[in-house]
């Protein structure tokens, strides 16, 4: 694990070194192009770029192929939380340690920051990206548009306290969360030109820790605070969002969250073992242990 953590620093550098990279080329101007580049060089664990890398390696692909579709997942995931701190949404004032977007360059800004990061992420992938376009960019095209994160975020806005079950809580957490991380892994490898058994595995790896990961972070939101989170606590409870501690508590959350790390490492067993699989592996631990 030790291991890992070392592996995510140095391939962070890298991937911020491309963000800076793709947003520059793209030349876009004034205020726009400042709140664009404010929330995307803000940090962040960059978790989904690392993620698409890991599992190109694990494939024996190349990190050139691989980037552009790695930057561009964060292009989505930095425009989705943009937004998701709105005061329409959370209405959260921080966010990975710095004030969130819409408090430095007003709301209108940061509406429009957030549609140009959403659809530049499709421009990162067309203008710079060389992988395939079929599979791949069906893959992320689905989880980051109407039937992805924008049905999650509706469903975690719309559904009401009496209907919410366990089911519907992995229903939402599936759209609003897992299936980013589902197009980071499996996408990735479709993108990769990865075989149909392989791209299925990474499917129900990514699931399980997309599932493990926004239980993680609701955990998080109780038990953490503003200066280890980088982003508000408590939030969920005073707007009364569906999470799994507030269903059934912090102790029986951790178990569910422990479980679904457990599938995501079994899920792994189809490829061969090597240093990039047990990364794999070891980041499903990290989701869970993960102190931001
Ligand atoms: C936060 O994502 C939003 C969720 C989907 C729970 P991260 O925890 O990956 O946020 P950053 O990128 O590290 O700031
Ligand atoms: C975020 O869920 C899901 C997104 C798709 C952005 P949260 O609202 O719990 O994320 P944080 O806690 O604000 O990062
Ligand atoms: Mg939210
Ligand atoms: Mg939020
Ligand atoms: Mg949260």
């Amino acid at each position: 694990m030790g291991n890992l953590i070392e592996l995510m620093k140095k391939e962070k550098a890298t991937i911020e070194k491309y963000l800076d990279l793709y947003l520059e080329s793209l030349h876009i101007q004034g205020v726009l192009h400042d709140a664009m580049k404010y929330s995307l060089s803000a940090g962040g664990k960059r978790i989904r770029p690392f993620l698409a890398i890991a599992v190109s390696q694990l494939l024996g692909k190349s990190r050139e192929l691989v980037m552009p579709y790695a930057c561009a997942l964060e292009f989505i995931h930095t425009f989705s939380l943009i937004h998701d701190d709105l005061p329409a949404l959370d209405n959260d004032d921080l966010r990975r340690g710095k004030p969130s977007n819409h408090k430095v360059f007003g709301e209108d800004i940061a509406i429009l920051a957030g549609d140009a990061l959403n659809s530049d992420a499709f421009s990162v992938l067309f203008e710079f990206g060389e992988g395939n376009f079929q599979k791949g960019g069906r893959f992320f095209a689905r989880a980051v548009g109407g039937r992805g994160i924008g049905i999650g975020q509706t469903k975690d806005c719309t559904i009401p306290e009496s209907e919410r079950t366990v089911e519907v809580l992995d229903d939402i957490n599936y759209y609003k969360t897992a299936m980013l991380l589902i197009a980071a892994t499996a996408g990735a490898a479709a993108w990769l030109d990865a075989s149909d058994e392989k791209i299925a595995a990474l499917d129900e790896y990514g699931r399980h820790i997309g599932l493990a990961f926004q239980i993680t972070d609701d955990i998080l939101d109780v038990t953490s605070t503003p200066e280890e989170l980088g982003k508000g606590v408590g939030v969920d409870a005073m707007l009364h969002k569906a999470t799994y501690p507030a269903l059934i508590g912090i102790e029986k959350s951790r178990e569910v969250a422990a479980r679904h790390v457990d599938l995501a490492v079994k899920s792994l067993e189809v490829f061969e073992k090597n240093d990039w699989r047990d990364a794999l592996g070891d980041v499903a631990t990290y989701i869970l242990n993960r102190s931001n």
